[in-house]
């Protein structure tokens, strides 16, 4: 299958979904939409595929929402069509999504690189929110997501300014989980995906689930979350396969049942 918008790569149980459009620092417009929906529904239906990995290019991870594309809207077009409504599917990727962050990460590309499981950063990583800029506020959750990764007093400085943070700071704040040479950017975030495509794929998912409850959830709700799933891995193969492999001191063999 090929795409306009994105560049799609399976090696071994990883996909690697490269966003490609030059010409356009990456600009998310609903054509990429629609596409990275389709390849992410893909991905999570294919039971060979067990991690992702989202990035940009070297410059842009991607710059924003497409500008020129919203230019013209007005409230009724945007509040009738729920415009950036289709991105909440994106979060409903049941398996690890991890975003490897190069250069601009700006608006809706900093949302979408929130609305992965982790972000790693290369040392040329910039993120922001600069739609005041543009007269408007974040669309994609970013004013939900950031805040709560960052803090208050950092969104709101960036939220109400639009200043970027570099890679250092964003590290500092906790919105990437490190930061790694810019040429070893996609190699790292391989790497990473694979050692989490290793997991059984059933707890990959539990833990994905239960971290994500955290974020969304009070800490009474998100505890007995994960208690619940917790316990739910106990009837599992892979969970039985895990405790003998580790007594029995050899790697563990995991069926995904
Ligand atoms: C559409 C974009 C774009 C965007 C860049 N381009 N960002 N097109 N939407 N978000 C286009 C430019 O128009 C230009 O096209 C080409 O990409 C290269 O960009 P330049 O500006 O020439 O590059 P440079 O001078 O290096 O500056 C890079 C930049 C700047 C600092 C990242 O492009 C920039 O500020 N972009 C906008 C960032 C932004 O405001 N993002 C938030 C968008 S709103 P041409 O055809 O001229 O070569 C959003 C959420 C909206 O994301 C939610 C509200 C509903």
């Amino acid at each position: 299958m090929s795409y306009e918008t994105l560049l799609v790569e399976r090696r071994d149980a990883v996909t690697l979904v490269t966003l490609n459009r030059p010409e356009a620092l990456n600009a998310l417009n609903s054509r990429l939409l629609t596409e990275l929906l389709d390849v992410m529904a893909a991905f999570d239906r294919d039971p060979e595929q067990r991690c992702a990995v989202i990035t940009g290019s070297a410059k842009a991870f991607a710059a924003g929402a497409d500008i020129k594309e919203m230019q013209a809207q007005g409230f009724a077009d945007m509040y009738a069509d729920d415009f950036f409504g289709g991105w909440d599917r994106f979060t409903r990727t049941r398996k690890p999504v991890i975003a490897a962050v190069a250069g601009y990460a700006l608006g809706g590309g900093c949302e979408l690189a929130m609305m992965c499981d982790f972000i790693l950063a290369a040392d040329t990583a910039k993120f922001g929110q600069p739609e005041i800029k543009l007269g408007v506020s974040p669309g994609m959750g970013g004013s939900q997501r950031l805040t709560r990764a960052v803090g208050k007093a950092k969104a709101m400085e960036m939220v109400l300014t639009g200043r970027m943070i570099d890679a250092a700071e964003a590290e500092r704040a906790g919105l990437v989980s490190r930061i790694v040479p810019a040429d070893d950017l996609v190699d790292e975030a391989m790497k990473t995906a694979a050692t989490i495509a290793g997991m059984a794929p059933l707890a990959a998912q539990a833990n994905k689930e239960m971290v994500n409850a955290a974020f969304e959830s009070g800490l009474a709700q998100g505890v007995q979350f994960e208690r619940r799933l917790f316990h739910a891995l106990f009837g599992t193969q892979d969970q039985k396969e895990g405790m003998s492999a580790f007594v029995d001191k050899r790697p563990g063999k995991w069926s995904g049942r």
